[in-house]
């Protein structure tokens, strides 16, 4: 499945300038571990936290957390509005939906699909993530179907199981450490039908795979940082006993850990890759799994 509208990267020249303006102010509030450096002179790509265990992780989110943890990647406004017309492509949210945001940071993403499902539950490892996007709660008028939970998405403690009709994680599951008990305690939650959405970097994708190793550079922001590829994701959600998987490239430029000039050759080959329908030149993966429905119950003779 293809998806039509592209996002800022091919946009026209003011608007990747403003863009750019934008990426300078977030520099200078920068979360810890994602500092930009001068172009090309010591570039090494972005500096690697240690992570050994969900202590660290927390901790590392925390920091961001308290730098606000703006959108690093372009306009945060079009990168939102995108994400949300890849959600409802693919995931499609339902009035009657109960939603869970695994992962949820900033709750950005619940925020804005509050007024088209029945319920939002949006939980994160990070307590600084919850009460960033508790207190963007507290200033949004009819959201009252919200509430946000610090937690871990490989326990998912306090979810009771067959509650949710639609599990999402947007650009956070390539920071889950153990991958496996996510997707388990995903498939617990759900309801049978339900489904899980997954935004996330592809590992196929042509920077990650073979530009930035042949450059020396570092691409991730968490020594245990770990990006799947179609294939490896989607045996992963085999396994947790999804079915019928789909999945889509969708446009993803991480323009917030390279060069201006990287960056904006990165669109070039996501543009190309659009029109050639060469998902390694994208950037990311979007996926969509089900969970069974009941088998139906045989008519009584
Ligand atoms: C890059 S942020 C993305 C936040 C948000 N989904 C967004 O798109 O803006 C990744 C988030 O995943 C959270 N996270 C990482 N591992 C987690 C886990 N095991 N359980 C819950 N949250 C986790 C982090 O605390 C962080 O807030």
């Amino acid at each position: 499945m293809r998806f039509a509208k592209p996002p800022a990267d091919v946009m026209p020249r003011s608007v990747r300038r403003r863009a750019a303006a934008d990426l300078e102010t977030f520099s200078r509030g920068r979360a810890p571990g994602t500092q930009r450096r001068a172009p090309w002179s010591s570039f090494r790509g972005v500096a690697t936290t240690p992570v050994a265990d969900s202590t660290d992780l927390q901790a590392f989110f925390d920091r961001c957390a308290a730098t606000g943890s703006a959108e690093q990647h372009g306009h945060p406004q079009r990168l939102l509005a995108y994400r949300l017309a890849l959600v409802r492509s693919l995931a499609r949210p339902r009035p009657s939906d109960v939603v869970l945001d695994l992962g949820c940071g900033t709750g950005h993403h619940l925020l804005a699909l509050a007024p088209e499902i029945e319920r939002g539950i949006g939980i994160d490892v990070s307590p600084g993530m919850i009460e960033l996007a508790r207190a963007r709660l507290r200033s949004a008028p009819g959201r009252a179907n919200l509430n946000f939970e610090t937690g871990n998405a490989e326990e998912l403690t306090d979810i009771a199981d067959q509650s949710i009709d639609l599990a999402i994680c947007i650009g956070a599951f390539e920071h889950m450490l153990d991958k496996r008990a996510v997707l388990a305690s995903i498939h617990r939650v759900l309801k049978p039908g339900g489904r899980f959405f997954c935004l996330a970097p592809d590992a196929d994708y042509v920077w990650y795979r073979t530009i930035a190793p042949l450059l020396g550079w570092s691409t991730r922001h968490l020594s245990s940082d770990r990006m799947l590829n179609r294939a490896e994701f989607s045996a992963l959600l085999d396994q947790a006993g999804f079915r019928h998987i789909q999945s889509a490239p969708w446009t993803f430029i991480p323009r917030g850990d390279v060069p201006a000039l990287v960056a904006n050759l990165l669109a070039v080959l996501d543009a190309v890759g659009r029109l050639a329908r060469s998902d390694a030149l994208r950037g990311g993966l979007a996926l969509c799994a089900w969970k069974q429905a009941k088998p139906t119950q045989p008519k009584p003779a």
